[in-house]
């Protein structure tokens, strides 16, 4: 805003009141409050406050004093913007509740009221409006419907504006997460966890909107997952990382609609498969026992390194067996290098004495 006319006309009536009608014009005095002095500005000769460049600093409430210090008139300025288009999303938790949430994309800097109305297509049902939290709800929309319409108004003190926006209710179904997630051990098994969890309370229980469940759990540490789906409320896992703490998070969807969404994952939750504290001897036979058959997954730590030390007494002999067996390779290699070695150089030695022979043979004159 550059300009800011204020009129002090009072004034004028009260020349018009004086009994010999002179319209000679009092100087009058402006003041802001809260604040002692006004921001850039003219007094014209007329009485009128012109304020140049304002910004928000210049809010506030104007007054107008005559020369003997009454209040002439009295004005609040307050500076904004008419409302622009809002950005509208929409949150369907489960059949029978829609909400649908703004933002503002233009900032108007004044108080604003909101309108909102859903429609099927046919019929405007309104959607009633929670404004601090700028959001409005619709309970029970026509659900068998594809495309529904809502529409907000911002109205504020410069103006009003509609925003529209298409909702597909089947693509925005979307559970909240499932609740009270529990991890479990299970006595005597030590790769077993038992993961239990509720339904989200925002989601009817009748079997008429069955959920599916979507379980993932991993060893602390572990960058990959392991996952299970599941129509239950419960799962048992078999093979859990004996030893470890385990990850788990739980999600769900509609099971019908395909379209729908998946729900947030679960807060993470940590478990640990049951393990057998009460034989802290160093004799691990039975453990032993109960390990060796499942090689063939990751294992639990202590088999593994035990494994490994029985495997180096292993190698070392291995490794001295390839020491010697190479050793009687490269005598025997050379060995036979040298023999015909030797061979080469006696026959070299008697194709020279032949060649000899034969120059001098050559050489002997006929
Ligand atoms: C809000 O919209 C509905 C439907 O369009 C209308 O009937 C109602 O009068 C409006 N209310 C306000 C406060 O504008
Ligand atoms: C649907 O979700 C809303 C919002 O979370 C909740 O208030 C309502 O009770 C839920 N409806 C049912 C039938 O559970």
């Amino acid at each position: 805003i550059n300009l800011v006319n204020f009129t002090c006309t009072f004034l004028v009536i009260m020349q018009l009141n004086n009994s010999n009608m002179s319209l000679t014009r009092l100087p009058v005095s402006w003041h802001l409050s809260h604040s002692a002095v006004l921001p850039w500005h003219q007094v014209t000769p007329n009485g009128s406050l012109v304020l140049l460049r304002v910004n928000h600093s210049a809010q506030g409430t104007y007054s107008c004093y005559d020369n003997s210090g009454r209040l002439l008139r009295s004005i609040k300025l307050r500076l904004g913007h008419p409302p622009g288009r809002l950005t509208i999303s929409c949150q369907v938790p489960n059949h029978t509740h829609v909400r649908c949430s703004w933002v503002e994309t233009v900032k108007t800097f004044l108080p604003a009221e909101y309108n909102a109305s859903f429609s099927n297509g046919k019929e405007w049902s309104p959607c009633i409006v929670d404004v601090t939290q700028k959001h409005c709800d619709v309970v029970h929309p026509a659900f068998w419907q594809p495309i529904h319409t809502l529409r907000i108004t911002e109205t504020n003190a410069l103006g009003s504006k509609n925003t529209t926006a298409s909702v597909k209710l089947h693509e925005l179904l979307k559970p909240d997460p499932p609740e009270s997630v529990l991890v479990k051990e299970l006595g005597g098994y030590p790769k077993k966890l038992l993961i239990s969890w509720r339904f989200p309370s925002s989601w009817p229980q009748h079997d008429a909107f069955p959920l599916i469940f979507h379980i993932r759990y991993r060893p602390q540490g572990s960058m990959f997952w392991s996952e299970i789906y599941s129509l239950d409320n419960s799962i048992v896992i078999w093979d859990a990382l004996a030893g470890h703490l385990h990850q788990v998070q739980v999600r769900t969807r509609d099971e019908i609609n395909a379209e729908s969404q998946w729900s947030e994952w679960s807060p993470l939750l940590l478990g640990r498969p049951w393990e057998d504290y009460t034989t802290p001897e160093p004799d691990v036979e039975p453990e032993d026992i109960f390990t060796l058959p499942t090689k063939s997954k990751p294992e639990a730590s202590t088999p593994k390194s035990r494994g490994s030390k029985h495997g180096d007494e292993g190698n070392l002999g291995l490794v001295i067996l390839l020491v010697l067996f190479s050793v009687v390779i490269l005598t025997t290699i050379f060995s036979l290098i040298f023999v015909v070695w030797m061979r080469q150089r006696r026959r070299d030695h008697a194709t020279k004495q032949e060649l000899t022979s034969m120059v001098k043979m050559k050489s002997i004159p006929i």
